[in-house]
């Protein structure tokens, strides 16, 4: 895994063996990004398939059970997470006559399945949203929704990769996203070394921007998208949202059906993650606030589906009403 944290100072690629190790990689946000990090999660279960040392099945299914639940603990926002890991539960609980050694290397298939599933839809999410970058427009990113978060192209950045195959000329405003700062190191380095024009803003001048006119549109991703389509996704977008509707600004929601998890009614139910308070209180070990100054680091925000113009997946766009077109477009 190449690892986020670094970039894009450095480019450091790490090798993972056990899915503690990956589990570790998962929570550090080594790697990051709700796609990524699910097929993260299959690889460590591939990973603790390869390892184990099991002499029977219910042995081996107690051992991968632990693991799975060791592994969706990590980070409990984006659900393509647990999507990822329960599918690779499922697969060998279904492989009912498998030897063993067999069902081992089974298991490392279905993770690899996952990952080249994740890279067509990126490419299929691309293809079904290019027609709605304009030319001549220029689109607000908020977070990283790109290649680094996905085994693929992204899921809002596979828009502007695809447009600008068809020929398209568009900038993109990407905003740093405090306080991990997603925008600033991972989207304007990745938009920028595949040559899409990109400008870089703090999150506080969104507003000034699109009062000025300066944005057409928003493009975002999504860790978890619910049944009537309320959309969690990095902390900072609702109040992109909010603007955006204030400004008559259309907000696109992008990401695949993987993100999507109609068990959840709305969004209030979403588990929002709480991140460590040296994110705030410093900016990469440097301090930037008082020692010991109380902190409130959520690290998603929920946005309402009222304000989200069109939720591009790989299967399609839904419109609202979200709460039926969302299941009519994936065919759930
Ligand atoms: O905390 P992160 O960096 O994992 O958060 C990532 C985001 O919020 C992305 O916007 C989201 O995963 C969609 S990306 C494909």
């Amino acid at each position: 895994m190449i690892d986020q944290r670094k970039l894009p100072n450095e480019e450091i690629y790490n090798t993972y063996r056990t899915p503690e190790e990956v589990a570790a990689a998962i929570k550090t946000m080594v790697i990051r990004g709700a796609p990524a990090i699910g097929v993260a999660g299959a690889f460590g279960m591939a990973l603790a398939a390869n390892n184990s040392q099991a002499k029977d099945r219910e042995a081996f299914f107690a051992e991968m059970d632990l693991v799975a639940e060791m592994l969706i603990s990590q980070r409990p926002t984006a659900v393509n997470l647990p999507w990822a890991v329960r599918r690779i539960q499922n697969f060998y609980r279904n492989q009912k006559d498998t030897n063993l050694l067999v069902l081992q290397n089974k298991i490392l298939e279905e993770a690899l399945r996952i990952f080249d599933e994740d890279v067509r839809m990126c490419r299929q999410m691309g293809e079904n949203g290019a027609p709605l970058i304009e030319e001549g427009k220029t689109y607000l990113t908020h977070c990283n929704a790109g290649a680094l978060a996905t085994a693929g192209e992204g899921t809002a950045l596979s828009l502007f990769y695809e447009a600008q195959r068809r020929g398209k000329k568009f900038k993109v405003i990407a905003s740093e996203t405090r306080p991990f700062l997603q925008g600033a190191r991972l989207t304007a380095w990745e938009l920028g070394k595949n040559g899409i024009d990109v400008t870089l803003v703090t999150d506080n001048m969104v507003g000034h921007l699109m009062r000025l006119g300066k944005i057409d549109g928003a493009v975002v991703g999504s860790d978890r998208i619910v049944a009537n389509g309320d959309v969690a996704n990095k902390i900072g977008t609702y109040g992109v949202a909010v603007l955006a509707k204030h400004h008559g600004i259309p907000l696109y929601v992008v990401a695949p059906s993987s993100t999507v998890d109609f068990d959840t009614t709305d969004g209030s139910k979403i588990p929002i993650e709480e991140r460590p308070d040296e994110e705030v209180t410093a900016f990469f070990g440097t301090p930037s606030a008082p020692a010991g100054v109380k902190v409130f680091n959520p690290a998603f925000d929920v946005t309402p589906h009222e304000l989200v113009e069109a939720i591009v997946t790989e299967k399609g766009i839904a419109r609202a009403p979200y709460s039926q077109n969302l299941k009519k477009v994936l065919q759930r």
